[in-house]
């Protein structure tokens, strides 16, 4: 039988999205160091790229759930010298009972699911980052319960961040207002599966009107270092600033997946203010990871 794979938000349908976001608050409110629903199980992470959330909280996940977690990077294994994709991915999940890959290219990440014998998790490609989204969104209904029919403002770049909240906003059925440069759009294809559901503006300020939640990312993602300088230019104006936050709802939470540059996407006093929740936002990386590991490995 084909195991269960978290490629991207797609394969959740809302009530196990739901019921992910409740299972991992429940993980969060009451940690019981006796459960140990992956004792002995290993937890192989594949990391192309860098990580400091992503990497620690799938390390302490497993550990917390008596597995472990082996952090693998392509310079230190056979992956760096070229061996095939296909002969990796049934070698390593022979060995282990998951596999979590952050990598550049999207289909690295599809071809090691197809040839994988166990679930194989999406920590992040160049176009989709969808474990962020389970903590987002638990974050979101931590503070201010389901998201459904809100409203929800992107500001900046068409990423992979962005694309999967364009996938969210199809699973859990919330609107989804996009500002981003010219040039800088999400992919069409990801948009028009969406249909009315994401609308785009040409400024920060009307995309952020009666917004329930405001959430921007880097404008140079890992990978575009050398577009930097380029990328200042074309995305000047597309800053959460303090009057952005002013043109969405009073009560408008506003998170970042961090690592974040303040005075470029975001100014200071929005990402460390009061409506800013960046940090259990960071925390529920954990307890989101922790409830889909459950969800995926155990089945349930
Ligand atoms: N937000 C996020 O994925 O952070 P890391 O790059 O530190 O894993
Ligand atoms: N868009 C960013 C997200 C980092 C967590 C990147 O891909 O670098």
């Amino acid at each position: 039988m084909k195991p269960r794979h978290f490629i991207s938000l797609l394969d959740l349908t809302g009530d196990e999205f739901r019921g992910l976001i409740n299972r991992a608050a429940a993980l969060k409110n009451h940690r019981d160091p006796h459960y140990q629903p992956l004792k002995g199980q290993v937890l192989a992470m594949i990391f192309e790229k860098s990580s400091t959330r992503t990497r620690i909280s799938f390390e302490a996940g497993m550990s917390h759930f008596g597995g472990s977690a082996l952090f693998l990077s392509p310079r230190d294994t056979q992956l760096g010298r070229g061996e095939p994709l296909q002969d990796s991915a049934k070698v390593i999940s022979s060995m282990v009972d998951c596999i979590m890959l952050r990598t550049n290219k999207h289909e690295t990440v599809t071809t090691f699911a197809e040839h994988s014998r166990v679930p194989v998790i999406n920590g992040l490609t160049d176009q989709q980052h969808p474990c962020q989204l389970l903590a987002d969104m638990q974050t979101y209904f931590e503070f201010r319960g389901d998201i459904q029919g809100k409203t929800v403002t992107w500001i900046g770049d068409g990423n992979n961040m962005c694309h999967s909240y364009i996938h969210a906003a199809m699973v859990l059925d919330f609107n989804l207002n996009i500002a981003c440069p010219a040039g800088y759009l999400p992919e069409q294809a990801i948009v028009d599966a969406a249909g009315d559901r994401v609308k785009f503006f040409d400024t920060t300020l009307a995309a952020a009107e009666n917004a329930d939640l405001v959430v921007t990312d880097v404008w140079a993602s890992m990978g575009q270092e050398e577009e930097q300088n380029l990328r200042e230019i074309a995305f000047a104006d597309y800053q959460v600033n303090a009057a952005v936050m002013k043109a969405a709802k009073s009560d408008a939470l506003f998170m970042h997946c961090l690592p974040a540059h303040r005075g470029e996407e975001v100014t200071a006093e929005v990402i460390d203010g009061p409506q800013s929740v960046i940090f259990p936002e960071a925390e529920n990386r954990l307890h989101a990871q922790k409830a889909l590991l459950e969800f995926l490995i155990c089945g349930k």
